[in-house]
């Protein structure tokens, strides 16, 4: 856990304090009262951040870092805030080890493509997870595509966790294992992974460490230095800020021998027609104009969450997951994949007889918006014998009385699909 240096007052953790301030909560879908339940793709807006963003576009709007006028240089100032709020938010140590990318899919392309290029040869070894997200697999993939090297894979077990014999086995017997790259929480499984553990291990065998971030931001404290890893990559959107942002957290010493990945304005230190050379961290990986709303968009959302008691929100997050958990499984033919000891709140099912298509239909008729499907996770699909699942995925919004809407719900479905 982190040791911030920040011990303002910390308002009380009140879920209805929380939903007044999210406008979407008021609608109705199908005439119903929305229950959200599919933070795990995209978590839902609070107002600040709704604001901040038409804010900058009524009164500030401008390109960054490119001119010398007056809105130019508060869209910068504006900008580069967001990225010392995510600094403090994330303990890296220098504001340029946070670059801005579209989102953890972006970032993950970012590492796999420059990191390739730096470390792989042929024969060389990636390992990756059986829970990863299609976003933290092809991009490897297709890394060791190009440079020639070896995808390996820490099988998942029956709970839905790391093999860590076997990950341990990986990580130390490939002499030539050059990179590992891990989710820190499961987006199917919602299983939060050891990687502070493997990550550990991993630095002492010379391995790079990337870090899928996407599903934790908004649920644990996460500490880039106390984690130890190299990259860090997330998503603004699944953590109350808007979509098209994100950030990757590398080392500066590892960032500054990377090379670029994309090629453009405001990368370059200086442009012959014969060559190029690169601006400093973090513009080196920032080509072309940013999504300089988006990502005040994030600073606010950054700053709204740090408003609270992390610790007090995934508590009420972890209250809305037993009551889920205990709730669901009295459903006759009903079983959850994904039973790990250390979970955010995310659960995922499939009941005997009926699709899961079938079942989030009839959920939204309901107002109930949950995930159906294989959750970008085709090989975790694979690795539990099935096509897919519902997920209900909770942020700190989220009410015991919605869960219980969802599991008459899902009883009322069943009634109807069998
Ligand atoms: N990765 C997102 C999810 O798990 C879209 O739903």
């Amino acid at each position: 856990m982190k040791t911030k240096a920040a011990p303002v007052a910390k308002s009380t953790f009140n879920v209805e304090e929380i939903r007044a301030q999210f406008p979407i909560l008021k609608e109705l879908v199908h005439g119903k009262p929305l229950v959200y339940f599919d933070n795990g793709a995209t978590s839902q807006k609070p107002r600040r951040v709704i604001k901040a963003e038409s804010t900058y576009y009524a009164t500030i709007n401008a390109n960054v870092h490119r001119g010398v006028h007056t809105l130019s240089t508060k869209a910068t100032e504006a900008q580069e805030a967001a990225r010392e709020a995510i600094r403090k938010h994330i303990n890296a140590k220098h504001a340029h080890e946070a670059i801005f990318t579209s989102g953890t899919t972006a970032g993950i392309n970012l590492a796999a493509t420059s990191l390739g290029q730096l470390l792989l040869k042929p024969g060389d070894v990636v390992v990756i997870s059986g829970m990863e997200h299609h976003s933290n697999i092809v991009p490897w993939q297709l890394a060791c595509e190009r440079h020639g090297a070896v995808l390996k894979v820490i099988p998942i077990t029956e709970s839905g966790e790391w093999d860590g014999q076997l990950a341990d086995e990986l990580i130390c017997q490939l002499a030539n294992c050059k990179i590992l790259a891990i989710s820190h929480v499961s987006n199917t499984l919602g299983t939060i992974n050891p990687v502070k553990k493997l990550i550990a291990l991993a630095k002492k065998k010379g391995i790079t460490t990337v870090v899928d971030g996407a599903q934790a931001i908004a649920h644990l404290d996460v500490d880039v230095q106390d984690l130890g890893c190299d990259l860090y990559a997330f998503s603004g959107h699944k953590a109350y800020g808007p979509t098209g942002t994100g950030v990757l957290y590398g080392r500066e010493e590892l960032l500054s021998r990377m090379p670029p990945w994309q090629g453009g304005g405001e990368m370059i230190d200086t442009v012959t027609l014969e060559k190029s050379t690169w601006a400093k961290l973090p513009f080196k990986f920032e080509a072309g104009t940013p999504h300089i709303a988006g990502i005040i968009g994030l600073g606010e959302a950054i700053s709204w969450m740090e408003d609270y008691d992390k610790s007090a929100m995934a508590a009420h997050e972890h209250v809305l997951l037993e009551h889920a958990t205990k709730e669901l499984l009295a459903i006759d033919g009903l079983r959850i994949i994904g039973t790990a000891k250390e979970k955010v709140g995310v659960i995922s099912f499939v009941i005997d007889g009926v699709h899961h298509y079938d079942l989030g239909t009839l959920l939204d008729q309901q107002g109930i918006a949950v995930r159906t499907g294989h959750h970008c996770t085709q090989p975790l699909m694979d690795r539990f014998g099935v096509s897919g699942t519902t997920r209900a995925s909770f942020a700190c919004f989220n009410t015991i009385a919605e869960v219980d809407a969802m599991v008459a719900g899902v009883k009322k479905a069943v009634k109807m699909l069998r």
